[in-house]
Parts: C-alpha cells; structure tokens; sequence
C-alpha cells in the first residue's frame, strides 16, 4: 500500500506491507537508522521514537497506521548542528556508555522534560539500559529539566 509520512520535517512516500513497523520503515527503507532494533517487541525501548510530540514504541507501530509528524532522535536539533538540551545534558552527565539505547533514552527524555514529570524512573522505566547507566540518565533528565524551568523563568 502507499503511505505517506512526515520524518523530520521531511515528506515521505512509500509503498510498504501493510504489516511493516514504523521501525523497519524508518531504518530498512529511508535510512534513518537513530531508532535501534532491540527487542523488536516493546520491551527495551531502544526504538523509542516520537508521534505527533508523544513518545511511542516504533517496533509496535504499523508505519501504514502514522499520520502525525514523526521526529527520531536525528530530528530533535532545532539550530543546525546545535544538540538540543537533552542531548547535551546527556553529554555533559556521561549518561551513557555503548550508546545503543541512547537514541531511545533520549526521546523518552525529552517527553519527560516537556512534560515535567515528577517521577523520572517511573516515566523512563519502559527504556533498558544493558549498562546501567540508569544514575547518569536520572541525573542528565533532571539536568535538562531544571535548565529548561530556569529559561522559562527568565522568559517571565
Ligand atoms: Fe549501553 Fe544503555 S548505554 S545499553
């Protein structure tokens, strides 16, 4: 069938199985290889991606069923090369160490920053870490956020 898709600020068209994920079309058929192939059935959180500003579970979502603007983690600078704030958070708290749940991790933190969620842990445990860098996340989350308040206040 043919889809279309919005990646990145990018329009898309495919023609795909009505049965591929939204991960496989992103990573097997346009390249965009930031959302990792972990588990492949919503446990690890690796493929963490955002639909329409919420964070979803691209392993589990058909791409024929998308009809909101997609962003991965290669979507999320707003300036040019600039990292957005969570991801220079995570640089600046080593909130990781192989790295390949990291484009996940990061997605699911910017949910949490924007959605100022009280529980960190709580909010991010669908996300594994096989590092344990679960400290540094923790600490890299609550980095952004608290810079995040601290720009809206000096906004007021
Ligand atoms: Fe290696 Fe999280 S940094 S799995």
């Amino acid at each position: 069938m043919d889809i279309s898709l919005e990646i990145n600020g990018n329009h898309e068209e495919l023609d795909v199985d009505p049965g591929v994920t939204l991960l496989d079309a992103l990573r097997e058929r346009l390249g965009v290889t930031g959302p990792k192939k972990g588990c492949d059935r919503g446990q690890c959180g690796a493929c963490t991606v955002h639909v329409g500003g919420r964070p979803v579970l691209s392993c589990l979502t058909l791409a024929a069923t998308v009809r909101e603007p997609v962003t991965t983690v290669e979507g999320l600078s707003v300036e040019g090369e600039a990292l957005h704030p969570v991801q220079q958070a995570f640089a600046d708290c080593d909130a990781l160490q192989c790295g390949f749940c990291t484009p996940g991790q990061v997605m699911s933190a910017v949910a949490a920053v924007e959605q100022d969620v009280d529980d960190v842990r709580e909010f991010m445990s669908g996300n594994l870490c096989r590092c344990s860098a679960y400290p540094n996340i923790v600490a890299a989350i609550e980095q952004a956020a608290e810079r995040t308040r601290s720009t809206a206040d000096a906004r007021v």
